[in-house]
């Protein structure tokens, strides 16, 4: 990328970036997720970082939060709402804790809570009544939502212990999946649009000026923070005094001593968390001792006592570098999107599949454009959207090729179909890719019959198709690359070990098309 083109790319993403915020922010809806704006900023960010000559006091990655609407009354915060910094992976947690143990060097442990996706508001209570909520606003200002969060139920009005003077607490604002899918459904039965994420619904409901809206809702609350009245020693201590004042606080909490006990709790919580009846989008990292994380002090705009480790996100933005027509076991051309390589996940992605013409075309994907990617387990990367605004000039339009990028054969399209295909039935990656079918887990099941091996058989002309397997003897092998007499004697034994298979398992070997191991067991 040349310097010029930096230069208008990060033009381009902080408008794009800004607009998301915006919807976010002041309009508590979204049109693209959590993970694909945090691509978008990631990519700003590392731009910056390349090119410091490009930043800019006013680009969104100078910035916390959102700005606090004017038809409510402002509240400054008595201390700053802070951020977290994120981690995405063991070992960014482990240089976490080399960082600050630089700065204090002394033995650590931690308190470890389940990040709860919702919004971040302020209690003050004074001689234990109630007096006033805030939202974090741009973590110096707030907006005053006293009216909204008295109508939610988990929220005490009064302590429940007797205390003078002033306390704040903080904490979460979220609402269950359960109920938001059912309010979702109500809406979409009432043909009114329906929310991107429980969030925003919960952000949405306390920011506003009526409060029937927020009581309508079921809006729940868990306590994370005290952060004034109180002297106290530890987190673990803290979570026991929120419980005593009557707030609810995030389930299994733990004390841990290491980062390995650390890693065993991310794995376990990856399944756990789906299962849960909120949404969790990662874990709080605390430093227990309160006086040692005070000493940690702050870094930008978050403290260095605590880190949130995220669990990785299932989309990303990157950019179509090229695409790439593939032929087929069945002869068909599909369409591969290239892309510069990027997480999501938790793998690098740089391939995706674009399934035909037709869909290239609904989505309008061109050569060069900024698109949203989605993996979910073990599915594979799709291509989701195109976010079109940043789109550059020179981004080029794919067209299926006319001849069959493997054998030059004329490429037909399907009479009714969305598929186009090689009209050449010997076409080699046709044949290939029939054989690697035949062979594979679902059909023959064939040890150590890798790619390679097949490809190099083909181009050797020792096999037309999958039946001449049977025919070849030791000798064939052998003089090949990769073969010594053992692996040539091997591959042939466990070649000749299935000569008689399943029926299904023969039948979805033909390659039909449509026919996996379903249909053919039925
Ligand atoms: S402690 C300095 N604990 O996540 C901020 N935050 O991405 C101290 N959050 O701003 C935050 N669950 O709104 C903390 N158990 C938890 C949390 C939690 C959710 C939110 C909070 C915070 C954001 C950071």
């Amino acid at each position: 990328m040349t310097k010029k083109e930096a230069k208008q790319r990060v033009t381009q993403l902080r408008e794009e970036i800004q607009h998301h915020r915006y919807l976010y922010h002041v309009k508590d809806t979204q049109e693209i997720s959590d993970g694909a704006l945090d691509s978008l900023k990631n990519e700003l960010e590392e731009l910056e970082r390349t090119y410091p000559e490009l930043l800019t006091p006013d680009s969104p990655t100078q910035r916390v939060g959102g700005e606090p609407l004017a038809e409510f009354s402002q509240v400054r915060h008595r201390t700053r709402m802070l951020s977290l910094q994120d981690a995405f992976s063991v070992e960014e947690l482990a240089n976490w804790e080399t960082r600050n143990k630089k700065v204090v060097p002394q033995d650590y442990d931690y308190f470890i809570e389940l990040k709860i996706d919702g919004v971040a508001v302020a209690l003050h209570y004074e001689d234990g009544i109630l007096t006033r909520a805030a939202t974090r606003g741009d973590g110096t200002v707030g907006e005053d939502v006293t009216h909204t969060i008295k109508t939610i139920d988990a929220i005490p009005l009064k302590l429940r212990q007797a205390v003078k003077g002033r306390v704040e607490i903080r904490g979460e604002v979220y609402m269950r999946k359960k109920e938001f899918d059912a309010l979702n459904k109500h809406r979409e039965k009432q043909g009114e649009k329906v929310y991107a994420n429980p969030r925003n619904v919960a952000a949405g409901s306390i920011r506003q000026l009526n409060p029937s809206e927020a009581a309508a809702r079921p809006l729940r609350f868990f306590a994370w923070e005290v952060t004034e009245g109180f002297s106290l020693k530890t987190r673990a201590e803290e979570y026991e005094l929120l419980q005593e004042l009557g707030f609810p606080v995030p389930p299994d909490a733990e004390r841990i001593r290491t980062l390995k006990e650390l890693a065993k709790r991310i794995d376990a919580e990856e399944d756990r968390r789906l299962k849960r009846e909120f949404l969790v989008d990662g874990l709080v990292v605390k430093v227990n001792d309160l006086a040692l994380s005070e000493r940690l002090g702050i870094v930008g705009k978050a403290p260095r006592g605590s880190i949130a480790f995220k669990f990785a996100a299932e989309e990303a933005t990157t950019v179509v570098e090229d695409i790439v027509v593939q032929v087929g076991r069945t002869g068909a051309l599909t369409p591969v999107a290239h892309l510069t390589p990027v997480q999501v996940a938790g793998t690098t992605v740089s391939r995706a599949t674009l399934h035909n013409a037709d869909e290239i075309a609904r989505k309008d994907v061109r050569i060069g454009d900024t698109v949203i990617i989605h993996k979910a387990g073990d599915i594979i990367p799709e291509i989701v959207q195109v976010l079109s605004s940043l789109r550059p000039k020179k981004a080029k339009k794919f067209t299926m090729p006319k001849k069959c990028p493997m054998c030059g054969s004329k490429v037909v399209r399907e009479e009714d179909g969305a598929v186009h295909h090689c009209s050449n039935k010997k076409c080699f990656p046709i044949q290939r890719e029939q054989i690697i079918h035949a062979v594979g887990r679902q059909g023959f099941d064939i040890e150590g019959l890798g790619d390679k091996i097949i490809e190099q058989l083909l181009q050797e002309g020792l096999i037309k198709n999958a039946a001449d397997l049977w025919d070849l003897t030791e000798g064939d092998l052998t003089p090949l690359e990769r073969f010594a007499e053992k692996s040539a004697a091997n591959l042939v034994a466990e070649i000749q070990k299935k000569v008689k298979i399943d029926l299904h398992r023969f039948i979805v070997a033909l390659g039909v098309p449509n026919v996996g191991t379903v249909t053919a067991q039925d």
